[in-house]
């Protein structure tokens, strides 16, 4: 299978610069405060938000950030796959462990330096409850703490509260829409349903735009 690291296994391809500008366009997102928490969040399924998490996750390790992915969609999360990792010990198994001392067995190390991926764990009944929870909002302030950057990779917004639980959490918002894919109206609905944390908003990545030297770019606005 075709590895999706792009900014890992082809540092110099076109892709990879793009994602490192969108690095340094994020890191001057916010004056005031210190960013470290960013929600990739879209429309639609299938848009690349898992994707982008991956390869911005990559970006911002390269730069020497000790960064951690966090695959917050706990309903068909795959950040697994894509590192090759195994997802026995995720998010959700993490959010209900009561133990005083959890290690840091539930972080996984990658191939890629300064880089590390907390699974979705076991698909759970109710995973906007769990992602609601007061353990989850402790954790997600624990983890800015613990690494420099933390991305968190989600389901997409329609039809769905868990990104929006998310947006609510985290301290920056990204939006991942794919090109020709999206529709304005979606675009639109998710704009809506993000409304309340309008000032969290990075910005909007156009994904997998067709470029006349590659198959697919991704671009930052
Ligand atoms: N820029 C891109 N170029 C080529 N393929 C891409 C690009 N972005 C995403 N893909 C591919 O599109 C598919 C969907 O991407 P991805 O899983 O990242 O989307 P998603 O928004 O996370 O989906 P879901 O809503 O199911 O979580 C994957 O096979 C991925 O490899
Ligand atoms: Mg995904």
């Amino acid at each position: 299978m075709k590895s999706e690291l792009i900014v890992h296994e082809k540092p110099k391809s076109n892709v990879s610069e793009a994602f490192k500008t969108i690095r340094t366009n994020l890191q001057f997102s916010s004056i005031d405060e210190e960013v470290k928490s960013f929600l990739v969040t879209s429309s639609i399924p299938s848009e690349g938000k898992s994707f982008v998490s991956a390869n911005l996750g990559v970006a911002f390790a390269q730069a020497g950030n000790k960064v951690l992915i966090v695959d917050c969609d706990l309903r068909r999360g795959r950040q697994h796959t894509i590192f090759g990792l195994n997802n026995h010990l995720g998010l959700s198994n993490l959010l209900i462990d009561n133990s005083d001392r959890k290690d840091n067995k539930y972080f996984q190390k990658t191939n890629v330096k300064n880089l590390f991926v907390l699974t979705r764990g076991l698909v759970p009944p109710n995973p906007s409850e769990i992602l609601a929870s007061e353990k989850n909002r402790n954790l997600v302030k624990i983890l800015e703490k613990t690494f420099d950057v933390v991305i968190y990779d989600g389901p997409p917004v329609n039809g769905l509260a868990d990104s929006i639980i998310m947006a609510d959490i985290v301290q920056k918002v990204i939006i991942v829409s794919s090109y020709k894919a999206t529709k304005m109206e979606q675009l639109l609905n998710t704009k809506k349903g993000l409304e309340k944390f309008s000032n969290k908003l990075a910005g909007v990545i156009v994904n997998k735009m067709p470029t006349r030297r590659d198959h697919y770019y991704s671009y930052y606005e």
